[in-house]
């Protein structure tokens, strides 16, 4: 079940260089089962054709107040009548104005001030023009009517300089189109997540380590947080973008990662184990490279157990509600279910090994002290919303 399923969103572009990005946005959106009608004012067709448009999301492009093609010849009401969410990306300063003061000149501000649904903008601008005080003037004024802002950005902008202005990426805004349609079914909760591998020394330059790309973490993390929970990230090494509005601390090693859940994890509502915690460190890793000693003898490595980072929290008094999971190549029902008791979590989440790892679709069944309860198969981003949906069900239920 793909997030915006149903959903009709109107994308508006207004005139500004980030009108490519929109366009990765528009497939990003189809991607999550929205159906798209862009609208574009006549500046945003200077910078990228309708035609590019209409391409890519298989329907026709307005762009004129005076289209005939809607029904009565009613473009400015008839587009967002059955919509869902009108997103404005990028959002103009010039056409930040226009909303603020309800001006209607083209089909797009007369889209918006005729709307009766939500409308979300992407301000895109020059930092000196976001910061001018018109303009903030007109953030404020937008945000005391109701409008979502997402954004901008901080970063290097077209023109060269650097500053707070540029629209935020496709996939940010994205995750914000989500969020505002998830239901807030984890509004108010804290929730503590560990996820991807551990690092552990075995001297300057090498470690020992696992295959956890860190995605199925981050994904609960991303659902976590748009179903309205706050939400930190305890990671290991991974090459993922942060999930938006995820509080993120990195770590290496096992230690590292115990040290920092069990400082933080009093006053957390649900704790989410999922990373894939190395069970052994080297003991005394070596503080100078070793040497290959000329192809004679490898070296003698010792290990030493690392912390049960899960069964620590689950024991400690006033614990928060934990989860874990148990990634093993062959799923033994009972097996898992006495981990989940020996662990002492209400709810343990078993998965194979081999459809976790190097792949980006898996199957995951749920283990508690009412039985095992296998959720739909999907993406993992799919996988972590039924797990979201899930703990919050049962949470509430405890
Ligand atoms: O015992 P096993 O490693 O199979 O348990 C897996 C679960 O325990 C995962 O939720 C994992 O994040 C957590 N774990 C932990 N600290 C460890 C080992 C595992 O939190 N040292």
């Amino acid at each position: 079940m793909n997030p915006l399923s149903g959903k009709r969103i109107v994308l508006g572009l207004t005139g500004g260089i980030a009108c490519y990005k929109s366009a990765e946005l528009l497939r990003r959106l189809m991607d999550l089962g929205a159906t798209v009608d862009v609208v574009m004012t006549a500046s945003a067709s200077e910078f990228i054709t309708p035609l590019t448009f209409q391409a890519l999301s298989g329907r026709p492009v307005f762009t004129d107040l005076w289209d005939s093609r809607p029904d009565n010849n009613m473009a400015h009401i008839n587009l967002t009548r059955s919509a869902d969410l009108i997103v404005v990306a990028p959002a103009t300063a010039n056409f930040m104005t226009k909303l603020a003061h309800g001006s209607a000149d083209d089909l797009l501000s007369t889209l918006c001030l005729a709307r009766a649904i939500p409308l979300m903008i992407a301000p895109a601008m020059n930092k000196e023009m976001w910061q001018a005080r018109p303009t903030q003037r007109n953030a404020n004024q937008l945000r005391d009517d109701g409008v979502i802002l997402v954004g901008p950005a901080s970063g290097i902008q077209a023109c060269g300089e650097t500053g707070d202005g540029r629209m935020v990426e496709p996939n940010d805004l994205l995750a914000a189109i989500v969020s505002h349609f998830e239901p807030k079914i984890m509004a108010g909760l804290n929730v503590l997540i560990t996820a991807g591998p551990t690092c552990e020394p075995i001297d300057p330059v090498r470690v020992l380590t696992n295959r956890s790309s860190g995605k199925t973490g981050y994904a609960i993390a991303q659902a976590a947080a748009q179903a309205g929970a706050r939400v930190t990230l305890v990671s290991g090494p991974t090459s993922l973008p942060c999930p938006v509005d995820v509080t993120r601390i990195d770590v290496q090693t096992a230690l590292q990662m115990h040290e920092c859940v069990m400082s933080m994890v009093a006053g957390y509502d649900i704790f989410i184990a999922v990373a894939a915690v190395a069970d052994w460190r080297i003991d005394n890793p070596s503080s100078e490279k070793l040497k290959k000693n000329d192809g004679l003898s490898p070296p003698d490595l010792s290990f030493v157990l690392n912390p049960d980072i899960l069964a620590g929290v689950a024991a400690m008094p006033n614990a928060p509600w934990c989860v874990g999971f148990a990634a093993e190549t062959t799923l033994n029902p009972d097996e898992v279910e006495r981990k989940r008791q020996r662990k002492g979590v209400p709810l343990l989440i078993g998965n194979l090994a081999q459809e976790v790892m190097d792949v980006d679709h898996t199957t995951v069944e749920l283990y508690s002290a009412s039985g095992r309860q296998v959720l739909e198969r999907g993406s993992k981003q799919w996988v972590a919303r039924q797990i979201v949906a899930e703990i919050a069900k049962r949470f509430t239920q405890q």
